[in-house]
Formats: C-alpha cells, sequence, structure tokens
C-alpha cells in the first residue's frame, strides 16, 4: 500500500515516526477523513478549509497550499487504485526535542504530514437496519470544533459503548446532547429535524453542511439547535452523521426503542437525498 510522506508516495512499511513527534508525544495535530466516491473526493474543498481553520486555531503552520493538498491526495487516491474508501490524513507539529509543552518556532521544525486511503464500500445493510447507542456524559474538552488527533475522549466513549454491546454513543452535557462518539447526533420531531448548533462543543461535520443544505432544498423544516436527553427520548427518529457513515438511523438507545425501532421516513428520505448529492458529483453509487 502506497501512503503520503509529506509531498512523497512511499511503501506504508518504509514510514517511520520519530519517537518525539510531538504528535505522538503531546497528541498536537490535526487530521480528516474524506470518502471518495467512483475514484473521485466528496466534499474535499469543504475538508480542507476545516483542516486549515483548525490549524489557525492552533497556530500549526501546514506544509502545504490547499490545492497542493488535494494533488496530493488525488495522487494517493490513484497510485493504491481505490474507487470507494476514506483518506484519513494527520498533520502533526512536527519532532522536537527536548521535550518542551510550548510550541516549537515553525521555521526551525516543519509539521509532518502522513495519508493513507483505504478501500471501504457503503454499507447500504447497515444504513438501512440501524445502530444502537448508549448515553454517556461528554467528557471531552471544550474545543470539539478542532479535528485534533487527540481522540482519547472519543475513544473511551465509542469503547463503552462497545463493551456495552452498542455501536454509538449519545454524548451529553448536563443533559443537552452535543454528540456521537465519531459523528454528529440528529434527532426528528414531529417532522422538524434538529442537531446541535456549530459552535465549540460539537465538531463542525460536513456530512452536516450537506444534510442540512439537501433538507432545506427538499423543503424538509429544520433547526440547528440543541436538544435535552429528554427531548430525545420522545424522538420520532434519532440519527447520526459523519463522513463514512453518511445519515444513520439509531434504533434503539439504552435498550429503548426510537420510535417503532426501525429506520423512519425522514432519516431515509435524507439518506436518499445525500446519494444524489453525491451522485452528482463523482456518478452512480448505488
Ligand atoms: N469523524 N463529530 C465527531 C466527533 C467526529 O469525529 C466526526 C467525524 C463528525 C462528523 O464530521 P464529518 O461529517 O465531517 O465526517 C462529528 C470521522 C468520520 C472519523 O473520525 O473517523
Amino acid at each position: 500500500m502506497k501512503v503520503l510522506l509529506g509531498d512523497k508516495l512511499v511503501e506504508r512499511e518504509d514510514v517511520k515516526i520519530d519517537m518525539e513527534d510531538r504528535g505522538y508525544q503531546f497528541g498536537d495535530g490535526l487530521y480528516e477523513v474524506i470518502r471518495a466516491y467512483n475514484g473521485t473526493f466528496f466534499t474535499a474543498d469543504e475538508h480542507i478549509e476545516r483542516l486549515f481553520r483548525g490549524a489557525e486555531k492552533i497556530e500549526l503552520v501546514l506544509p502545504f497550499t490547499k490545492e497542493e493538498l488535494k494533488n496530493r491526495l488525488n495522487e494517493l487516491l490513484v497510485a493504491n487504485n481505490i474507487k470507494t474508501g476514506n483518506v484519513y490524513f494527520q498533520v502533526t507539529r512536527g519532532i522536537a526535542s527536548p521535550r518542551n509543552f510550548t510550541y516549537p518556532d515553525p521555521t526551525k521544525v516543519p509539521a509532518i504530514f502522513t495519508a493513507s486511503v483505504t478501500d471501504v464500500p457503503r454499507d447500504q445493510e447497515q444504513m438501512d437496519k440501524g445502530v444502537t447507542a448508549i448515553i454517556l456524559p461528554d467528557y471531552r474538552w471544550l474545543h470539539c470544533d478542532i479535528k485534533s488527533i487527540s481522540l482519547l475522549g472519543n475513544v473511551m466513549a465509542k469503547h463503552e459503548a462497545h463493551k456495552k454491546g452498542a455501536d454509538e454513543v449519545v454524548q451529553h452535557r448536563d443533559g443537552v446532547v452535543t454528540e456521537g462518539g465519531s459523528a454528529n447526533m440528529w434527532m426528528v420531531k414531529d417532522g422538524t429535524i434538529y442537531t446541535h448548533p456549530d459552535g465549540n462543543l460539537v465538531l463542525p461535520g460536513i456530512t452536516k453542511i450537506v444534510l442540512l443544505k439537501v433538507a432545506r432544498e427538499a423543503g424538509i423544516p429544520v433547526k440547528e439547535e440543541s436538544f435535552t436527553l429528554e427531548q430525545l427520548k420522545e424522538a420520532d427518529e434519532v440519527f447520526t452523521s459523519s463522513t463514512t457513515i453518511e445519515a444513520m438511523p439509531v434504533i434503539e438507545i439504552e435498550g429503548v426503542p426510537v420510535g417503532d425501532g426501525k429506520r423512519g421516513p425522514i432519516v431515509k428520505q435524507l439518506q436518499d437525498l445525500y446519494v444524489a448529492d453525491v451522485e452528482k458529483n463523482c456518478g452512480k453509487i448505488r
């Protein structure tokens, strides 16, 4: 498998990350994931924009322009002959020794960039069936808008779900639902869809942007408003969204069925609208 290390395409086995890399030592870095369908990236510009916004927030000097990054990612996709899959990439604040919490001078310590791509077909069966979730307090930090590689909070939450036999986690702060473990969280009540507004408590999802757009175009009432665990219990439908899972129904929370325990009509409509938007950009996918 070919991967990217900086601006070079190299074999995966040839990448050796330095033990003093700040990503390894501090989790000091950013990441992104972009999905490709039929050999074409979907919403690449939006993901790249988010990376650049995150970099500005943490004063990370990125080692490429937006155009250069896009070209490199395309080369990676072609080199691995991936048609439908996910590219993950990380940028860390480089290799600095001796260990020091404060940022090193970026003119002396350049950021380190790696990217890999894997073939991941769409899981239509799962998208039809939906997933189960548990509820947990959101123990993460207060910069959830930054797509940081420090994912321990998310890792712990999702592992807790896994131990309880569930697929996802509904995270909340003082009873207000924030997001999933690695996805935005939505509910439907009386035909209106709700999701937590952007801000420091949730990641500004790219899938969320697309879903909000297609919902509004289709005349589905949308409110970018947070909702509580109490409201969640009364929801007609619940779903999560991310680049890798599109719009995914949540059919059971803490062992209690959501609605009738099956994918609801609004999420089904959103799934179809999302696919239509992907197909406009990347060609037929189902
Ligand atoms: N996760 N919230 C969190 C905490 C996430 O990690 C993600 C994405 C999202 C949805 O963002 P987007 O629609 O831009 O993918 C929301 C990715 C898929 C991951 O870490 O694998």
